[in-house]
């Protein structure tokens, strides 16, 4: 249930509506391993993207728990911030009383190169999507210098976009990958990368998941 809004400071300034995305640094280690777990085994997945891309591919086993065990934790430190914050506080996830599970839908590697992109797109049958960045072409930084100095950079940029412009409210969101970097983003936001330029690869993973909450049944 919402409760309504109580100001504690003077003076405050709000951003209450739209949707919460979190963002978490990657271990170094959790890098190397989704790296390592590249091999001509992995399912082709484009057939379910949109991506135009080289390849996409479906995560193994292996992959999945890697990936899983990385971001878990911090899947529900953002689920708790966005319970409490879409709801002015009244609602807090709470361990004594409920049971939490990750619930992994898909995951996958995009092997993105020179001049390709991801149109714009959202992630359905799910509530949480996320990306991770894994490696970026050698020498991008010197395409990404030239493109900062135009007034709208973009080139392999990851461009996020919600609602409708008006007066004092944003609607996009842009963000310029890192290796490793992690986002995660309610599925139904759209998205889409832009091309770059630079000779390589920008390697990157998603997956789709759901965050189930039900209450402890006593014994
Ligand atoms: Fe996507």
């Amino acid at each position: 249930m919402s409760k309504f809004y109580t100001p504690t400071e003077p003076m405050e300034f709000l951003a209450p509506f739209g949707p919460t995305m979190g963002y978490f640094r990657l271990p170094a280690q959790t890098i190397d391993d989704l790296n390592g777990c590249l091999n001509d085994k992995l399912e082709d997945y484009s057939d379910n993207l949109v991506g135009k891309v080289t390849e996409e591919l479906k995560f193994d086993e292996k992959a999945q728990a890697i990936a899983l065990s990385a971001v878990s934790n911090f899947v529900f430190k953002f689920h708790s911030f966005s319970k409490s914050q879409n709801s002015f506080g009244a609602q807090k996830t709470d361990l004594e009383t409920n049971d939490y599970t990750l619930e992994y839908i898909s995951g996958w590697f995009v092997r993105q190169f020179e001049g390709e992109y991801n149109p714009l797109h959202i992630h359905p049958n799910c509530k949480l999507s996320c990306v991770g960045y894994l490696a970026l072409p050698e020498g991008i930084e010197a395409e990404w210098e030239a493109d900062d100095k135009d007034h709208h950079p973009s080139h392999g940029h990851i461009h996020f976009s919600s609602g409708t412009p008006a007066p004092y409210s944003s609607t996009n969101f842009l963000v310029k990958p890192q290796v490793g970097d992690f986002y995660i983003f309610p599925s139904q936001l759209f998205h889409c990368v832009y091309p770059f330029y630079t000779k390589g690869e920008r390697r990157s993973f998603s997956m789709n998941l759901n965050f189930l909450e039900t209450p402890k049944v006593a014994d």
